[in-house]
């Protein structure tokens, strides 16, 4: 969700307000997701990195999120979509650690719209965990190292319930994966566009959908 800080700066407002943009955002593609028959979206909300940002912008945020998922909840109720995070989300504050999971509890049911938030998530240190795991399993004596498969890293990462994304939507023009999904990515469309992420609406959605079926996905075959 790419481009809230300079959505704001171009309007001479403060970056957070960009951010408050950015979520109130969220219901309008979601529900298109669910028009469209989406069944997985998910939302780079968050990385590692992003801690490196000013305290209060990184506070902002993390309230932000805890306001969202109080106003949203009815809505996602209406619209049958269920909460999950992927990251290190212990290592969130209290407040949005506890609206979170209140949240992913009551919305554990619904059906159309599964909307993944990436919270404090890095892939390198996905990649890490799934790699300490399998150590762990192979020291054990639980996992014979010569049966290490791609299977075994899969089933390992934070996502392995999900399936691999289709498509890949940037915001804001950056050509670049910021260490989001390297692996789930492997054969994911990429559609970047130079629209700042409060911009993107349910209409340039529908366009990067309508791209995405015009590409011929050979999957390393001819
Ligand atoms: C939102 O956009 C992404 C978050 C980390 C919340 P940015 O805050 O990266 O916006 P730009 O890149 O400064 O425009
Ligand atoms: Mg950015």
């Amino acid at each position: 969700m790419d481009g809230n800080g300079r959505w704001a700066r171009h309007r001479g407002l403060p970056r957070l307000k960009g951010h408050e943009q950015g979520a109130a955002n969220v219901r309008p593609i979601t529900e298109e997701c669910v028009a469209q028959g989406v069944e997985f979206l998910t939302l780079y909300a968050f990385s590692t990195e992003n801690w490196k940002r000013p305290g209060e912008e990184v506070s902002g945020l993390w309230i932000l999120l805890g306001n969202f998922l109080e106003l949203e909840l009815p809505t996602m109720m209406k619209n049958g979509i269920r909460l999950r995070t992927i990251g290190h989300t212990h290592e969130l504050p209290e407040e949005a650690r506890q609206k979170l999971s209140a949240t992913i509890a009551a919305t554990a049911e619904n059906k159309a719209l599964t909307l993944i938030l990436a919270l404090n998530y890095s892939s390198r240190t996905e990649l890490a965990d799934a790699a300490r795991s399998i150590a762990e399993d192979a020291r054990s004596g639980a996992l014979d190292p010569a049966t290490i498969t791609p299977d075994a890293i899969q089933s390992r990462l934070y996502t392995s319930e999900y399936p691999d994304p289709d498509l890949l939507i940037r915001t804001s023009g950056e050509m670049r994966l910021s260490n989001f999904m390297l692996w789930q990515l492997s054969y994911a469309e990429f559609y970047i566009t130079p629209k700042f992420w409060p911009d993107f609406g349910k209409q340039d959605l529908r366009a990067a959908i309508a791209e995405f079926h015009k590409r011929e996905r050979r999957f390393g075959g001819i």
